[in-house]
This record gives structure tokens, C-alpha cells and sequence, in this order.
């Protein structure tokens, strides 16, 4: 048999992507394309604004489509498979790429897969080192702080989540507060090489947890009064990022220490912060990240996914599949 190439769509929320992997007759796997369009739209509101996502994706998907094919060197003849994120997300930005999915495969004769936003994260990570379950997978993003023990691709069982903001949102809200402007992930990122990252003390939150959830409003909330009380940016985002880190960090350690497990993978878009994976390097655990543009929302993490499903011998989705905000990986893993 032939390589197979697998389009994969995520319109989740403010990123529309488009990705292509080839599945090779071994089962090996390799991203040929992944375009993302980033709304910018949004920077002026400090956070996304669902209505404006929605049209963006509209606007967006034709051209983000026609240059990952470009990338792939293919035409849309060639795609042996589609797959779109069905959730979780924003329900207007998640039926864009939805109905767009389910049209193009309808089109071309080929099956469809409706595929999870939080798995495919996962599979972004997992493609690095073609791993074998069982493993802990961190997914920390401006939506979410979820920790999985992985027991086979499409079994998972929820280890820990926050408790309230999610990691990324809480670099959002700390990068607003100090005027660093949004996403502020990655500004964060860059203010904390200039900052002293023992200027401002930060309690650890949930110390004293048995458990292994996360909680991030604690942390805001310092920062906060400390912003009040005049600590200096570059400061407080270095401070900031060290508590956010090692909270992330020790956590994950200890449900790695509980469960046994030795590897673990990081993923999301706060899975680019440099200080983050400095830190899971030095926990002698085997740590694997998402390859570069794999982090944040895209495409070729939903392609993934579909080669999963593809390899796996799952059904193709029904036409007649739905958007959801709310969806629990463990029911799309009994499907
Ligand atoms: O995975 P993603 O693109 O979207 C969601 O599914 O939420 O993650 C976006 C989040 C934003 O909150 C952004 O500030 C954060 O990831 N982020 C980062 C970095 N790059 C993106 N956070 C910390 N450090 C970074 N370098
Ligand atoms: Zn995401």
C-alpha cells in the first residue's frame, strides 16, 4: 500500500489550522504541512471574542487550506482522510472547521474522523518519540490544565485539572496587569530574562494536596497586590512565571512518583515556555514536547489523530456529528 496523507482542521478558538501528515504502510507518521492563520483580531479586547473568532475562521480557511496543500506539495485528490476538531471549544469557531471537514470529505469520497482538541494536543507530543503507553500527559493551554494517565492511545483517565484558571489564561491575566499585552504567554516568556525571578514571593498553591489538581487564581491574585504595591514587570513576570512553573512541575512529578510512570509528555501552548521545559529537564524524568509550531493550537495535531483512528481501526464519525464546548476526553476515549 501507498503513503496516505491525513488533513486535519482545528477552528477551536482563535487559530485557524490547517495540517497534513503522511501515514506511511509501517504505520510511521510525519507532519507534511501546518499552516495556522493567528487571529489578531482579538488583541484589542485582551481576550477572544467567540462572534469575531467565528468570521475569521469563515474568512480564513480557504487560504490557510490551499497553503498547507501548497506546503505538502498535494492536491485536495490526494487526501486519503479528514479529520476536524469537534470539540471541546468555542461552539461558533468549532463548527466553521467542523462543517468544512465533513463538507471537503463528503466531496472527495474519503472518510471522515471527528477528532478531540485535547487528544489531538496530546498526539502532538507523542509523535515526537512514536511512544508507548502508558505515559502522563500534561496539557497546559489558555483553556486548559488537565493531567491524563495515558493507558493506550484513546484510553485516558484524568489525573488532576485546575481548580479554576487555566495555566495559560493566568500568563494572559498577568501579562494584561503589567501592560504586556496579549497572547501573553510568550511576553511573559520574554520579560522574565530580564526580571529577578525572587523579586516577588508567591505562595505555592494547594500545598499540602494529597491530590493532583492545580490552581492558578491564588497566584493571579498575588500578582496582583504585588503589582499594586509597585514590583517592577520584568520582575513580577519573572516571579510570576517561577511560581507558575514550579507548580506545573511538582505536581506532575508527584502523580509521575504515584502512578510509576517515567515519561511524560507536555503539551498546549504553554508547553513553549523555555522555563517550563528548562524545569522538566531537570526532573530526571523522560519529558517529550510537541515539535516546533506543534504547541500551540493547530492542524497537524488533528491530522494526527485521525492517522490514529486510522491505525487503530476506529469507524469513521457520522456525518451527523456535532460541535461541543464541553467534552470530557474520557467519553470521546469510549467511543
Ligand atoms: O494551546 P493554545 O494555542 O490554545 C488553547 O487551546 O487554549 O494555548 C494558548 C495559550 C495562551 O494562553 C498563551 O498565552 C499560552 O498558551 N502560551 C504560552 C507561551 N506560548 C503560548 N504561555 C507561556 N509561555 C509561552 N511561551
Ligand atoms: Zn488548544
Amino acid at each position: 500500500m501507498n503513503a496516505r496523507y491525513i488533513l486535519g482542521i482545528d477552528t477551536s478558538c482563535d487559530d485557524t489550522g490547517v495540517g497534513i501528515v503522511e501515514l506511511r504502510p509501517g504505520g510511521g507518521v510525519t507532519v507534511r504541512a501546518n499552516r495556522v492563520w493567528s487571529q489578531t483580531v482579538h488583541a484589542q479586547y485582551g481576550g477572544v471574542m467567540p462572534e469575531l473568532a467565528s468570521r475569521e475562521h469563515v474568512e480564513r480557511i480557504d487560504d490557510v487550506l490551499e497553503g498547507a496543500l501548497e506546503d505538502a506539495g498535494l492536491t485536495l485528490g490526494d487526501l486519503h482522510a479528514v479529520a476536524a476538531t469537534s470539540g471541546p471549544g468555542l461552539v461558533g469557531a468549532l463548527l466553521v472547521g467542523l462543517m468544512y471537514g465533513k463538507g471537503l470529505a463528503q466531496a472527495l469520497g474519503v472518510p471522515f474522523y471527528a477528532a478531540h482538541h485535547l487528544e489531538g494536543h496530546i498526539f502532538a507530543a507523542a509523535a515526537e518519540a512514536e511512544l508507548e503507553a502508558p505515559y502522563l500527559a500534561l496539557v497546559v493551554s489558555g483553556g486548559h490544565t488537565h493531567l491524563f494517565d495515558v493507558l493506550a492511545p484513546g484510553d485516558y483517565r484524568l489525573v488532576g485539572a485546575t481548580r479554576d484558571d487555566a495555566a495559560g489564561e493566568a500568563f494572559d491575566k498577568v501579562a494584561r496587569l503589567v501592560g504586556l499585552g496579549y497572547p501573553g504567554g510568550p511576553a511573559i516568556g520574554e520579560a522574565a530574562l530580564r526580571g529577578d525571578p525572587d523579586a516577588v514571593p508567591f505562595k505555592p498553591p494547594l500545598k499540602g494536596q494529597s491530590g493532583f489538581d492545580f490552581s492558578f487564581s491564588g497566584l493571579k491574585t498575588a500578582a496582583l497586590l504585588a503589582h499594586r504595591a509597585g514590583a517592577k514587570p520584568d520582575d513580577l513576570a519573572a516571579s510570576f512565571q517561577q511560581a507558575a512553573v514550579r507548580t506545573l512541575v511538582e505536581t506532575t512529578v508527584r502523580a509521575a512518583q504515584a502512578t510509576g510512570r517515567p515519561t511524560v509528555v507536555v503539551s498546549g501552548g504553554v508547553a513553549a515556555n523555555r522555563a517550563l521545559r528548562e524545569a522538566f529537564g531537570r526532573t530526571g524524568l523522560r519529558v517529550v514536547f510537541p515539535g516546533p509550531g506543534l504547541n500551540t493550537d493547530n492542524g497537524a495535531m488533528i491530522a494526527l489523530s485521525g492517522a490514529a483512528a486510522i491505525m487503530a481501526g476506529r469507524a469513521p464519525s457520522p456525518l451527523s456529528v456535532g460541535a461541543e464546548a464541553y467534552a470530557p476526553l474520557a467519553t470521546v476515549a469510549a467511543s
